[in-house]
């Protein structure tokens, strides 16, 4: 706790209050595991990274220097956050239904935990994943995968908790906020209570003077969808999203699973480069020869660009959602790297066993 505290640049003691009011007994010196430290510390807002990892794959692949002639405008990656029943799965779906063309999506749409519309001739990529869980998970692994945040908010509820959860997840992962003031066509609808409830939570809109766009839209009436999606690329454009589409893959796993019949497959977001089929891959312990890739619209693709979501077959095992995954050099480099992080996560994992009796041990949940 001391050493957290020297780290997080807060006092020992405001960790133990931090703790205590998570019905939590500590004293300076007690050790505490990872992840309590890292909920402390984003309690603090503070981004916590696991070092050991990162610093395996850093070491092999290196940070992106990229030339500022080589960078092209990529499409924003979008997540859609908000309160229990306000409206994020109806919002995706009214979104999917009405802006992915029929052409495009050649019958049925794929689940692949992300998919990327079309306004105006320009591309924004969603995740998939309403709610905020996978977004921390994804934080907690040090993965900036989201440009812009929509965070809906009922028109008839106004701000609760998880909307004000959202908020802060946001605004620690310096994600922008775009507010969507769903469900207007309900008769209890009052948006001016829900932007003084925003201002409330330094969200002040722009017609208050401040600078948080806020578009009323219905997901059922499928209303206001449009200029949600304007303002997207409006934001997008303000942030100057780029990437060099002409190296080495690298991006984030969104999702994966066993597949009886096709073995290991994940949804990967590619951040930098181009994800081709015959790219030998690293993401964790998992490693392999991308065998074959389908985009959102179940279609078989041989690359895929920045911004892009795609599923991929080849891997060894499956990999953990949020983390990073890096084309290597070739196969034995593949390999090597993950055999590295394997046998780390292995001695991790023995550094587990409690030598002292952990605080979580002593909680009584
Ligand atoms: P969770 O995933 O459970 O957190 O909920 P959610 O945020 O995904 O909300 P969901 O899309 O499931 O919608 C919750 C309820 O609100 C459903 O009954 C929807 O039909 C309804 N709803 C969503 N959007 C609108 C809207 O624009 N207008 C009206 N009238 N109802 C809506
Ligand atoms: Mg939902």
């Amino acid at each position: 706790i001391k050493n957290l505290g020297g780290l997080l640049g807060v006092s020992a003691t405001d960790i133990i209050k931090n703790l205590m009011k998570k019905g939590k007994i500590a004293n300076i010196n007690q050790e505490i595991d990872y992840d309590t430290a890292a909920q402390i510390a984003e309690d603090f807002d503070i981004l916590v990274e696991m070092e050991e990892e990162k610093d395996l794959m850093e070491e092999a692949f290196g940070e992106i220097v990229d030339n500022e002639k080589d960078l092209v405008e990529r499409p924003p990656v979008v997540v859609v956050m908000g309160h229990v029943d306000h409206g994020k799965t109806s919002l995706l779906d009214a979104i999917r239904s009405t802006h992915v063309t029929a052409k495009e999506a050649g019958g049925i749409t794929q689940h692949i935990g992300a998919y990327s519309v079309s306004i105006s001739g320009k591309k924004i990529t969603f995740l998939d994943t309403p709610g905020h869980e996978a977004f921390t998970a994804m934080r907690m692994r040090g993965a900036q995968v989201t440009d812009i945040a929509i965070l809906v908010v009922a028109a008839d509820d106004g701000v609760m908790p998880q909307t004000i959860e959202a908020i802060n997840h946001a605004k620690a992962a310096n994600v922008q906020i775009i507010v969507a003031m769903n469900k207007i066509d309900k008769v209890g609808a009052n948006p001016d209570r829900v932007k003084q409830e925003l201002s409330e939570h330094g969200l002040i809109v722009e017609e208050w003077g401040g600078d948080t766009i806020c578009v009323p839209v219905s997901a059922i009436k499928k209303e206001g969808l449009d200029t949600l999606l304007e303002m997207v690329l409006l934001v997008s454009e303000m942030g100057d999203l780029k990437a060099n589409p002409n190296r080495k893959a690298r991006g984030t796993i969104i999702e994966a699973q066993l597949d009886k019949g096709r073995g290991p497959v994940a949804t990967v977001l590619v951040q930098s480069g181009t994800l081709q089929v015959g790219d030998p891959i690293v993401a964790g312990a998992s490693y392999g020869r991308i065998r074959a890739m389908v985009d959102d619209k179940g279609r078989i693709v041989k690359k895929a660009g920045p911004s892009t979501p795609v599923e991929i077959l080849g891997l060894s095992e499956v990999p953990t959602a949020g983390d990073m995954f890096y084309v290597a050099n070739n196969d034995k480099q593949a390999r090597q790297v993950a055999e590295r992080i394997k046998a780390q996560g292995r001695v991790q994992m023995m550094g587990q066993t409690p030598q002292k009796v952990s605080l979580d041990d002593l909680f009584t949940q």
